[in-house]
């Protein structure tokens, strides 16, 4: 038995009978995203749009579409309020997401993306989100209690609104580790310091974002000794008790690192039109492969190809019918002997 089985050791013959794990999708802070496309934008003056479109998003949100997309049942959690809230209701009952989400007294964002027609650049303002109270904290981590169930797959990703402690991420850790469920986390800074602290049985998060919790590991890839740092990183990080951690390296594909395995993952090329969300659609790629019974190398093929899908669109999105045959057939994955690092003298 691997390590990485071994956090499925708990799971009852009831939950071994169902057809698959299920995945539950935790976002703290969704968001309606709004593109306002101006045809020659000016900063100070007054702009009028020509095309003014919402769309449900926030990192969980592109989580749970890609993953209706890829045919899987997802669950969604999260705090959602006021009429932005409604919107994100709606938008899950078209999408098929169970919509598991907290009612709250405040009001659910919304990001401004400005769109210049003329430069086709963008100007993005994030709004902070709502204010959450202990109540609805109490209520969001219910929710998920309440779901889950030992060999599901439960991710946390994205930023989380005020009010919920940092801790939020590292107190549904725990829960999953008691009921044998494995949890992935997507975060950065206090939020992803607290999560890998409460050893979660997945990281993943991008070089900035690693860098920031491994001052250890580079800030950029250079030259094979940068990569040879970033697996020594990645591999103290799996000895502090994470069973798999993956960066990603935008174009440059992904690397994971296990208490067993380095695994290097090379994307499709494509070309790129918007790689925002790639990160996410990645998740949603690799927990639907897992759920399908995927190994490991195969699951991290499929969230590749799944992610160089979504950077070669414009919207994060893979569409309502993803083809990732091809992207799956120009993703490599390769396999890295354990002893390397140790050979070439990095420090750990
Ligand atoms: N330009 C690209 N071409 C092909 N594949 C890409 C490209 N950009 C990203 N990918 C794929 O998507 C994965 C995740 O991308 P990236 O490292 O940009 O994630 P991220 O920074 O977490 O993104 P986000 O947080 O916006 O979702 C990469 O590991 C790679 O497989
Ligand atoms: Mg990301």
């Amino acid at each position: 038995m691997t390590d990485l089985d071994r956090h499925d050791a708990t799971e009852s013959a009831a939950d071994r009978d169902r057809l698959h794990p299920g995945i539950l999708v935790v976002g703290p802070n969704p968001a309606m995203d709004r593109t306002e496309e101006i045809e020659d934008f000016r900063p100070h003056e007054v702009n009028r749009a020509t095309v003014s479109s919402p769309r449900a998003g926030g990192k969980s949100f592109i989580v749970a579409r890609a993953l209706r997309r890829l045919g899987n049942p997802v669950s969604a959690y999260g705090f959602l309020g006021g009429a932005t809230g409604q919107y994100l209701r709606d938008e899950c009952a078209k999408l098929g997401i169970r919509d598991r989400h907290t009612e709250i007294d405040d009001d659910t964002r919304i990001n401004t993306i400005l769109v210049d027609e003329r430069t086709r650049l963008s100007t993005v303002i994030n709004e902070p989100g709502p204010v959450v109270s202990p109540a609805e904290t109490v209520a969001l981590t219910t929710a998920v209690a309440d779901d889950l169930r030992a060999g599901d797959l439960l991710i946390l990703t994205g930023s989380l609104p005020r009010g919920t402690g940092d801790d939020l991420y590292a107190r549904l850790i725990e829960l999953g580790r008691s009921r044998g469920a494995r949890v992935i986390v997507d975060a950065e800074r206090a939020a992803l310091v607290s999560a890998v602290a409460a050893r979660p049985w997945a990281v993943k998060c991008n070089l900035h974002e690693f860098h920031g919790i491994a001052p250890d590991a580079p800030r950029d890839l250079f030259d094979e000794t940068d990569r040879v740092r970033l697996v020594a990183a990645m591999r103290s990080t799996v000895d502090t008790g994470v069973a798999l951690v993956v960066v990603t390296l935008g174009a440059e594909g992904l690397v994971a690192v296990t208490a067993t395995d380095i695994l290097h993952v090379e994307a499709a090329i494509v070309e790129t039109k918007n790689a925002t969300g790639s990160g996410d659609t990645f998740l949603a790629g690799f927990a639907s492969a897992l759920s399908a019974g995927a190994d490991l190398p195969e699951a991290l093929r499929f969230g590749a190809a799944a992610a160089s899908a979504n950077a070669a669109v414009l919207i994060p999105d893979i569409g309502p019918d993803p083809q990732l045959d091809d992207l799956l057939a120009r993703t490599h994955i390769r396999s890295e002997p354990l002893g390397h690092v140790e050979k070439l003298g990095v420090r750990r």
